[in-house]
């Protein structure tokens, strides 16, 4: 079958981004991509936000499972985990199920479940510098991050600044960061063991999701926990 045939199901729209995408993670192991997100999801995953309660947001920690521990001084936005109960919600998993087949055709990254979750920075909340994942110790492989945030302006702050490794390492610390500007429909990706990033004080409410493509680490019947 032509590769055109075997790829009829994706729209061609998010043909050309996840191409792009797969480029951009070849050639610089991340991906930013402006006004990307498709529309209609888009606007699914706005009209969540405005329709989910404080409540379910919770203090985010760091570490997995029996390691999960709350650290003010490393993160203080909330998150909420996405289950696909929603709408909206669904039709992320979808968009991010269909990123990864693309992924794993193309680049034979062998990724294996997603897990994500919604985040919000309220007026002054951070995510100081780490990583997503450190080697031999994780199994997510790629991190994606998309913003829900309209009119942001560089006023508002809470930037995700990304850096390469290789120039923390040799304390270029300002070297070559790379900015982003928490705008709607803008799509980030990198590979989470390889970019260390933060998140700068927010001046103003924002929102995001945050995604891992992770590789299957369960042994034997023991399916390893998603988070
Ligand atoms: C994270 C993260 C970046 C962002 O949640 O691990 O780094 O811009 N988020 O929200
Ligand atoms: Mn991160």
């Amino acid at each position: 079958m032509s590769l055109s045939l075997v790829q009829s199901s994706l729209l061609d729209d998010d043909l050309s981004l996840f191409e792009s995408i797969a480029n951009n993670l070849v050639n610089k192991g991340y991906s930013i991509s402006l006004d990307a997100l498709p529309k209609n999801l888009t606007t699914l995953l706005l009209q969540q936000i405005n329709e989910l309660a404080d409540e379910n947001f919770k203090r985010a920690g760091i570490g997995r499972a029996k390691n999960h521990v709350i650290n003010d001084a490393i993160r203080t936005d909330e998150v909420c985990w996405i289950t696909g109960n929603t709408e909206a919600s669904g039709a992320w998993i979808k968009w991010a199920g269909s990123l990864q087949n693309y992924l794993n055709k193309h680049l034979f990254l062998g990724l294996f479940s997603f897990e994500s979750h919604f985040s919000h920075y309220g007026k002054g909340d951070f995510y100081k510098l780490h990583k997503d994942a450190f080697k031999g110790e994780d199994n997510r492989v790629l991190s994606v991050v998309v913003y829900l945030n309209q009119d942001w302006s560089f006023e508002d702050g809470g930037e995700l600044i990304i850096y390469p490794e290789q120039d923390l390492d040799s304390g270029l610390i300002a070297g070559n960061k790379i900015t982003v500007i928490p705008n709607v429909g803008t799509i980030v990706l990198f590979l989470s063991e390889e970019f260390p990033h933060e998140v700068l004080p927010a001046l103003r409410d924002r929102y995001a999701i945050a995604g891992w493509f992770r590789l299957n680490t369960s042994i034997a019947n023991n399916i390893d926990p998603p988070r």
